[in-house]
């Protein structure tokens, strides 16, 4: 067992870090010991997806060539921890690969990720997977090639797990799934601390990219062709505040506006607490930015919202959610809801009912409350899992009832859709998103991969539409 532990930091590491990381991808390309294949799963939110292609990016570019099956020369599980099956899939998955790395003994075992950040997770792995090769966490993710050429160099465990964050590093390679639309880390962690999250504890406190850095890698993104552009934070609207010069998300989303070649810009995720008029009104003038708010509610009752630490009560959600119905006509409003809070009562979920009904939200994730251990919530008062199964499965069949009401007014209409990809069981299909981040269905070729389709609604499901490309319509 080897645990490395970080070098202290000094001024301008983020760039020299960057540049030792490249040099030392250099020498694994030569290196006959590298990876010649990898398998890669992502688990979990945006974030994660994100930092999955910075991992892709990497092992692209020592020369390494992703495969299907976790059974080849690597195999790198990019976790997440903010429910508890989550993590229960990765150590089933441990369990299988524990045989498979019998009969391939050369396979390397990489996890990272969020889970990875909780002590009690690295002590299990510890114990008893260790067959794992190389653990790292969240905030030191661009150490990868290092820390890779490590674990070729030696046969113990190696773990590499930082519990601050340090300064942010820009410019590693980075592989995007699309060429034509692309996700841009706006900033990093997150302070609110609500009771039941495990997310600050596994990503640290807010930090904000330099705006400066933010808009280069976002033009050179449009020049080599991305249309759209998705911000990612955990709570975009604190965006700016700990940097030197601070400036708002409002100010941001502007600069991002203006820079030729993007066509529609969406971003996640927002925090009621924190949402200013400056915002909505950014959203109400600045035509790229895509009618589209996913607004996290949580519950609807005061009491479980404060409980939770959220800052804002029914009221206000709903005052927010007015305001930008008035400043973008027909914008399209999604959100987060767990069922099954601590002391979640029945009157405390009419009430989530009761938002859901006036808000009418065209999607919602939903979840069943799951006790992620050190936060507050898990040591409150638990609800019996029945009434919570009850309640979630009542909140479903509303969330459907609405969709299927709200998609409806879209039959015959025509929508912009920028097409993504091939439809999974039909090839002759094509699925994309609207600006409104519908989800449409529609005949057409892979050659309209990557460009913005016109295409008329002509069936609507609660989740989804079905159209024809307009000029095709007899
Ligand atoms: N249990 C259930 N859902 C959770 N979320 C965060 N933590 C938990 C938890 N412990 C949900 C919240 C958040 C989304 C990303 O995940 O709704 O907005
Ligand atoms: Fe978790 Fe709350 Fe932060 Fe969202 S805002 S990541 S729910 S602590």
């Amino acid at each position: 067992m080897q645990a490395i532990n970080p070098r202290p930091l000094y001024e301008n590491e983020g760039t020299e870090q960057a540049a030792f990381q490249r040099a030392v991808i250099e020498q694994l390309k030569s290196d006959p010991r590298r990876p010649k294949s990898f398998y890669l799963s992502t688990m979990g939110c945006q974030m994660n997806a994100r930092d999955s292609e910075k991992l892709k990016g990497i092992l692209l570019s020592i020369g390494a060539r992703e495969v299907p099956e976790d059974q080849e020369d690597l195999v790198i599980y990019n976790t997440c921890c903010i429910r508890e099956n989550a993590e229960q899939k990765v150590y089933g998955r441990l369990g299988y690969l524990k045989s498979v790395k019998r009969k391939n003994p050369g396979m390397k075992i990489v996890l990272c990720g969020c889970m990875m950040q909780e002590d009690t997770v690295i002590e299990k792995i510890k114990k008893s997977y260790p067959e794992v090769d190389l653990i790292f966490g969240t905030y030191n993710l661009y150490r990868f090639p290092e820390l890779l050429q490590t674990v070729l160099e030696t046969k113990d465990q190696i773990i590499d797990i930082w519990d601050k964050q340090q300064e942010i590093v820009e410019d590693l390679p980075s592989v995007r799934k699309y060429s034509f639309k692309a996700s841009v880390n706006i900033m990093y962690g997150c302070d609110n601390f609500c009771t039941y999250c495990i997310v600050p504890y596994v990503r640290g406190r807010e930090r904000s990219r330099e705006p400066e850095n933010i808009v280069a890698e976002i033009k050179s993104l449009a020049e080599s062709g991305v249309k759209e552009i998705q911000l990612l934070g955990q709570n975009v609207n604190s965006y700016g505040k700990g940097l030197e010069n601070p400036i708002s998300f409002a100010k941001l989303l502007e600069m991002v506006h203006q820079i030729d070649g993007i066509e529609r810009i969406r971003f996640m995720t927002s925090h009621p607490k924190d949402l200013s008029d400056e915002l909505i009104e950014a959203m109400g003038k600045l035509p790229k930015v895509c009618p589209h708010f996913h607004l996290p509610l949580q519950s609807g009752s005061d009491r479980l919202l404060k409980a939770m630490n959220r800052h804002y009560d029914q009221e206000k959600y709903l005052n927010i959610v007015r305001k930008l119905k008035e400043t973008v006509p027909g914008i399209s409003l999604t959100t987060d809801i767990i069922v099954g809070f601590p002391t979640e009562t029945r009157e405390d979920f009419l009430e989530t009912l009761k938002v859901v009904r006036e808000v009418r939200f065209d999607g919602a994730f939903t979840f069943i409350y799951s006790p992620r251990i050190g936060t507050p919530a898990a040591r409150m008062q638990q609800v019996p899992e029945e009434e919570s199964k009850k309640n979630f499965a009542e909140l479903l069949k509303v969330l459907e009832e609405i969709g299927e009401e709200n998609n409806r007014q879209w039959l015959g209409r025509t929508v912009l859709v920028l097409a993504e990809e091939q439809s999974k069981n039909d090839s002759t299909m094509l699925s994309g998103r609207t600006p409104h981040n519908q989800l449409v269905h529609f005949v057409g070729g892979p050659r309209l991969i990557g460009q913005m389709v016109e295409v008329t609604i002509t069936e609507t499901t609660p989740f989804y539409l079905i159209g024809k490309q307009k000029n095709l319509l007899d």
